[in-house]
């Protein structure tokens, strides 16, 4: 199933509220369903468990603005982000 773009890997996975939930919602998006459900920060951390991989068309390849710098990047850190760029695909496995 998936949260938003996370894709969540529940074989094994015993929901503590109702299993019937969770069989139900295979291959959907819960990320709506969960969240009204107030879920607990424990709920949050099986979820990080959960979670094997990212829907890449979903991942927007946008760089995070730096409230602390809001001039943008200084010279030597544009040069480091370009070289991570070039040479680091996350969408790909980093390890073969
Ligand atoms: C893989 C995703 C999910 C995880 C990891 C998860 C985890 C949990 C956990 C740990 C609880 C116990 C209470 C808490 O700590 O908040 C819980 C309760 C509950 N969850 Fe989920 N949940 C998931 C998906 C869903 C979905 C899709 C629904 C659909 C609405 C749902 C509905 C509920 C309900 C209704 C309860 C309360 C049961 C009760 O109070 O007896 N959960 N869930």
């Amino acid at each position: 199933m998936f949260f938003g773009s996370r894709v969540l890997d529940v074989t094994n996975f015993k929901h503590p509220g109702p299993q019937k939930l969770i069989s139900d919602a295979l291959n959907t998006d819960i990320q709506e369903d969960y969240t009204e459900q107030a879920h607990s920060g424990y709920a949050d951390e099986l979820l990080n468990q959960l979670t094997i991989g990212y829907l890449p068309e979903k991942v927007g390849h946008t760089r995070l603005t730096n409230e602390h710098f809001m001039n943008g990047l200084s010279k030597e850190e544009e040069e480091i982000h370009n070289w991570l760029d070039r040479n680091i695909d996350l969408k790909k496995p980093l390890l073969p």
